[in-house]
């Protein structure tokens, strides 16, 4: 009910919406919506109430709830059900545990912070309160578990193209999965599976966006690798829940089309938004170290060099310079 009434109040924009207009629209008593208005409140929102006008919302706090994100969704399957909590150890793990349970796909959870956040190759993720957002998500494709990799590279076009409708900024994609602005990471993806031997149970899709810290907010070895959107937006702030429900409906969008036609438009989306294909690098794995021409990355999402002798190299795991 908390969504809808912000639905409402937030579409009235400036304008005043009376209570029993409000009441009829959400088929609750006046009494009801005064409750609601009350306990909007003790959130953080402002609402002028004046007598004979009705309710006006003049101050959201920014916000990532269920609440706000649910006002502003625009799908119809991914974030139908959408846990929020104001800190955990990783939304990963909280996802991994509502999957074994039964969520359904589509099932988010979401944090305002995250004190043991995990990252790429068993990695710390830094998730400091207030100013990011750390989510996860359920998918429950019908693949097989060797597909899975192409959902990472999936969600890193939904992300992109999320975070370009939501801000207007230009974001590139630097392979495998990294979020780069002006060569820094603004977001970073990690897919998880449960999966049987020929068969994914769940695919868990946790998406880490920096979206509103100052650089003098990143720790010190962040400060050179890490950038924020509000940091590319000349230092101006974004609503914390307009970029997640951006990136829902992008997700949407993108993992049904990959469910009817496959992965070949996607791939093609991914290297159209790449910074990494066409230019010269560095791949840096435990094993190895190859210096080439990116080419372009395979079906099953590797990426393919082309070294100075002419031959090609394939690599599934690495770190690009
Ligand atoms: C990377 O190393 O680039 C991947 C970072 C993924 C971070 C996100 S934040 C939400 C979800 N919960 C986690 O603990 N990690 C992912």
């Amino acid at each position: 009910m908390r969504d809808k009434l912000l639905q409402l109040l937030e579409g009235a924009s400036d304008t005043f919406i009376s209570g029993q207009e409000i009441s009829r629209q959400l088929g609750i008593t006046r009494t009801a919506v005064w409750k609601h208005m009350e306990e909007l409140r003790k959130n953080g929102y402002e609402v002028e109430a004046v007598p004979r006008k009705g309710y006006r919302l003049t101050h959201t706090p920014n916000l990532a709830s269920a609440d706000e994100i649910k006002a502003r969704l625009t799908t119809s399957r991914l974030g139908t059900s959408i846990t929020y909590k104001q800190e955990v150890a990783s939304t990963q793990e909280v996802a991994h545990q509502l999957s074994r349970e039964g969520a359904p796909e589509g099932t988010v959870v979401a944090a305002d912070t995250q004190i043991k956040g995990k990252g790429r190759l068993n990695r710390e993720w830094y998730s400091p309160s207030g100013t990011g957002l750390w989510f996860s998500l359920i998918l429950r494709p019908d693949i097989i578990p060797q597909r899975a990799p192409q959902l990472t590279l999936m969600t890193a076009v939904a992300v992109t193209e999320g975070i370009h409708a939501a801000t207007g900024l230009h974001p590139q994609i630097k392979w495998p999965n990294d979020i780069l602005m002006e060569g820094k990471k603004t977001a970073g993806i990690l897919t998880e599976m449960q999966s049987e031997p020929d068969r994914v149970q769940a695919v868990i899709i946790g998406i880490g966006l920096n979206i509103n810290q100052r650089k003098d907010q990143f720790p010190e070895e962040l400060k050179d690798k890490a950038t924020s959107l509000a940091e590319e937006n000349g230092g101006v702030s974004f609503y914390r829940a307009d970029i997640i429900a951006a990136v829902l409906e992008r997700m949407e969008y993108w993992y049904y089309h990959y469910l009817d036609y496959g992965f070949s438009d996607i791939r093609r989306r991914w290297e159209e938004l790449a910074v990494t294909i066409g230019s010269q690098i560095t791949a840096v794995s435990v094993s190895k170290t190859v210096t080439g021409l990116a080419e372009g990355i395979t079906d099953d999402g590797v990426l393919l060099i082309k070294k100075a002798d002419g031959s090609i190299e394939q690599i599934y795991s690495a770190d690009i310079d």
